[in-house]
């Protein structure tokens, strides 16, 4: 029997310490994780959690008494500061070390800080934990003016929960249109048309020079203003901020493991040390449906890495991670699926009509689908996970025309030439 560390109780940690046990594995697990948590569901967070009266413990994957029952070691509250490759353990914050044998890195991400002229006054936020939803939620129920700085998942999540409240809000966006990160110009463009309806304000090529508040107070002051770099003062005294992440890759780099915007891992998800794994937002992995090494974000990558790696390390034949990408996204009545990764496609065509309220974007790399993006075509999504599962053929014409049997195509055997 071995001992295997996990660094990071999110979604990834959890669900390799559940899966290493599902698989049969009897090996010492420790989860070490430095929110004080037990393991939850953060995808809720931007979305139910500040709608209803959800509760911290409503999030849960496992109780107390289920984490003893597999005999898994949690260390909670504590974070990893060091590895020590050479003698094959990990420093504690406590001050304690602790032994390995394999190590898995499941550290996620950090949202990235705006740094501005009073970023750092009362009534700004940021979202990643249950305890940032709590304060969201509460400053919510009193607010009377919002602006939410960047026009990404969590930022529109966010942004339609305070419209559909009648909440004044308006969405500061870098770019030039909503999540460019991860869907197409069709798929910005409807989510902009439809948030816009709901009472959505956008500002698009927009900088923040500052979040203003009363002059005499300096910039601990609570927040009145959102400062535009055009000189346009936006009113609010709520300013919800998510412009994006960076990866908790430090303990990789100081141990001398290679990473950039993630720690690089192959395809049986190990960085170059064969004891050390890296899961879920935090890895860089290669991808069928990428020709570079992408860092993904998701539920559904996290859980699939941690299977593959749990599988390993009972001893099971793994083979190469090669999960298909999809995510989600709730905003107000848009129910947004994506299937695949898009952001190399070079030829896109719609299937339905943005009009109709219900469309998919199919995605093309050199005459392959790479990616297809659903709003409230739940079929569509569904179909498009098998099809671009077995490198299925399918050709623009066929997606975009309604009549062609895209179900039937994605059920049949998949292709293995
Ligand atoms: N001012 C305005 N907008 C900005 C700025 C800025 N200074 N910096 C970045 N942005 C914009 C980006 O152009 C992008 O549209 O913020 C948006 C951030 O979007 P994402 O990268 O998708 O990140 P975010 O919405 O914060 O989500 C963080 O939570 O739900 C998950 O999948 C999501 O993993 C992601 C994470």
């Amino acid at each position: 029997m071995g001992n295997i560390v996990i660094v990071g109780s999110g979604h990834a940690g959890y669900q390799l310490a559940a899966a290493l046990r599902h698989a049969g594995n009897d090996d010492a697990v420790f989860l070490v994780g430095d929110e004080p948590h037990l393991p939850y569901q953060r995808p809720p967070l931007s979305k139910d959690y500040l709608k209803t009266a959800m509760k911290p413990e409503d999030l849960r994957f496992w109780s107390e008494e289920q984490f003893a029952e597999k005999a898994i070691e949690r260390i909670v509250g504590v974070a990893v500061t060091a590895i020590d490759r050479a003698a094959g353990a990990v420093s504690l914050s406590n001050g304690h070390r602790l032994g390995f044998d394999r190590l898995v890195l499941a550290t996620g991400t950090r949202n990235r800080v705006l740094a501005v002229p009073g970023g750092d006054r009362a009534g700004i936020y940021s979202l990643r934990t249950v305890d940032d939803a709590e304060r969201i939620r509460a400053a919510l129920a009193t607010a009377a003016s919002a602006v939410v700085i960047g026009g990404g998942f969590i930022g529109l999540e966010i942004a339609a929960t305070m419209a559909e409240r009648g909440l004044p809000v308006t969405v500061v966006e870098a770019a030039g249109r909503v999540m460019g990160r991860v869907v197409g110009e069709a798929v910005s463009r409807h989510h902009e048309r439809v948030l816009s309806a709901l009472g959505v304000g956008f500002r698009f090529h927009a900088k923040v020079a500052g979040i203003l508040g009363p002059e005499n107070l300096g910039s601990t002051g609570r927040v009145e203003a959102v400062l535009l770099g055009d000189g346009e003062r936006l009113e609010a005294d709520i300013v919800i901020v998510g412009i994006g992440v960076l990866p908790n890759q430090e303990l990789a780099v100081a141990s001398d493991l290679a990473a950039g915007d993630g720690i690089l891992v192959d395809a049986g998800l190990a960085t170059a040390d064969p004891r050390i794994f890296a899961i879920g937002d935090v890895a860089r992995h290669s991808s069928l449906y990428a020709s570079a090494p992408v860092r993904i974000e998701s539920v559904q990558n996290a859980t699939d890495q941690a299977r593959l790696v749990a599988a390993r390390l009972a001893g099971k034949p793994a083979g190469a991670y090669g999960a298909v990408p999809w995510f989600w996204s709730h905003q107000g009545s848009l129910k947004l699926q994506i299937a695949g990764l898009g952001h190399e496609a070079d030829e896109t065509v719609l299937r339905g009509r943005p009009e109709d309220g219900a469309f998919s974007a199919f995605r093309f790399r050199a005459g392959r689908l790479v990616a297809v993006e659903s709003v409230d075509r739940p079929t569509d999504h569904m179909a498009a996970r098998r099809l671009l599962a077995g490198g299925t053929m399918l050709t623009p014409g066929q997606a975009a025309d309604e009549s062609f049997d895209l179900k039937a195509l994605a059920m049949a055997r998949p292709q293995t030439a």
